[in-house]
């Protein structure tokens, strides 16, 4: 634990410089890699060889290739490239704002001024610009979770709250041709939303709402309204007041869906990345949490809605919530 801030830094600056790339086509020497990727080779030298104390490069007579499994992951043109992952979760940003956890300890809050909640914090550019595989996974898993209802639909609008890079609406309607998509956000992350939206061939079925979700009118009534990733930045109140807002605009026999990292019965010790998460948001917000899933069944009571039915994904830590209004 006391390391592993080390490794993190080795990982991130290989990931930086593109040192997986530039081995992507077979094994190099420091010198050599150095000079492809313009650094220096000294430099090259020293982190070379900490990416291989770390198991994300192997090293045969001072050549360096990749290591089993880092092709996959770390190589920027790989469909399972993970590397963009790291510009949020190991983000100056994020350690920023765990560099003041005991001071959030302390104070029971975020003690940022610009923190998660500051309306159109760059970082949410970022988060948007570069959503990780398992969001597309959770996307497509959500598609399934409705197709067999939604394709009897002859309509099938869509309301995509705090969308950030929007995938999770975009993906439905790529699915479901008669679905258009609202999604609300702050500009500067819509800004970012409609490139997704272009590069995904629906942009001409995406409307914009911009500004605050708590005050902008949300129009409607949806076919499906959905929050995904963004109620655990707020406290079992605000997210409630939040839902309440969803199930209002929704149609009487249309669907509610929620997509929230949560806690389970399990100790932390055997479910650890709710926990973990929960600490990022003690330091970034002022009143977010991973909420347990005793708490979004009262939230979900209290919205007007239907108990929630949880789905999730091996090897992903989000759960899915789909409910109709009560
Ligand atoms: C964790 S991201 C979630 C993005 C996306 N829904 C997802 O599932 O990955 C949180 C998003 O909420 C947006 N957001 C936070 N507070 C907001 C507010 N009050 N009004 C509008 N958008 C907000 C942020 O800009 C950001 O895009």
């Amino acid at each position: 634990m006391l390391l592993s801030t080390r490794r993190t830094a080795v990982m991130r600056a290989g990931v930086e410089l593109r040192v997986f790339d530039g081995l992507a086509d077979g094994p190099a020497g420091a010198d050599e890699l150095a000079k492809r990727l313009g650094v220096h080779p000294r430099g090259m030298r020293v982190l070379l060889a900490a990416l291989a104390a770390i198991g994300l490069l192997d090293v045969e007579d001072d050549a360096y290739r990749l290591a089993p499994g880092a092709e996959e992951v770390l190589v920027t043109s790989s469909p399972a490239y993970f590397g963009s992952a790291m510009r949020l979760a190991s983000s100056d940003y994020e350690w920023q704002a765990l560099g003041r956890l005991a001071d959030a300890v302390r104070s029971g809050g975020t003690v940022l001024d610009e923190n998660a909640e500051t309306p159109e914090y760059s970082y949410w550019e970022d988060f948007a610009a570069y959503p990780t595989g398992n969001t597309s996974r959770v996307a497509a898993k959500l598609a399934d979770l409705l197709a067999d209802w939604a394709t009897e639909r002859p309509c099938l609008d869509v309301l995509d709250t705090a969308c950030g890079h929007g995938y999770y609406g975009y993906t439905l309607a790529q699915r479901f041709p008669q679905a258009k998509v609202w999604d609300i956000d702050w500009a500067n992350v819509l800004d970012v939303s409609v490139r997704h939206a272009e590069r995904m061939g629906v942009r001409d079925r995406v409307e914009l709402i911009t500004g605050d979700m708590f005050s902008v009118p949300m129009g409607g009534p949806y076919d499906v309204t959905m929050i995904t990733n963004v109620l655990h930045h707020f406290s079992e109140e605000r997210a409630t007041e939040m839902l309440t807002k969803l199930a209002q605009a929704t149609k009487p026999d249309g669907k509610v869906a929620v997509v929230a990292i949560t806690t389970d019965d399990r100790p932390p010790a055997e479910d650890p990345v709710p926990h973990l998460f929960s600490v990022l948001m003690l330091a970034w917000t002022h009143e977010g949490e991973s909420h347990s899933m005793d708490a979004y069944r009262r939230m979900f009571a209290a919205a007007g809605l239907t108990p929630p039915r949880f789905h999730s994904l091996p090897g992903v830590p989000l759960r899915i919530l789909l409910a109709e209004r009560a």
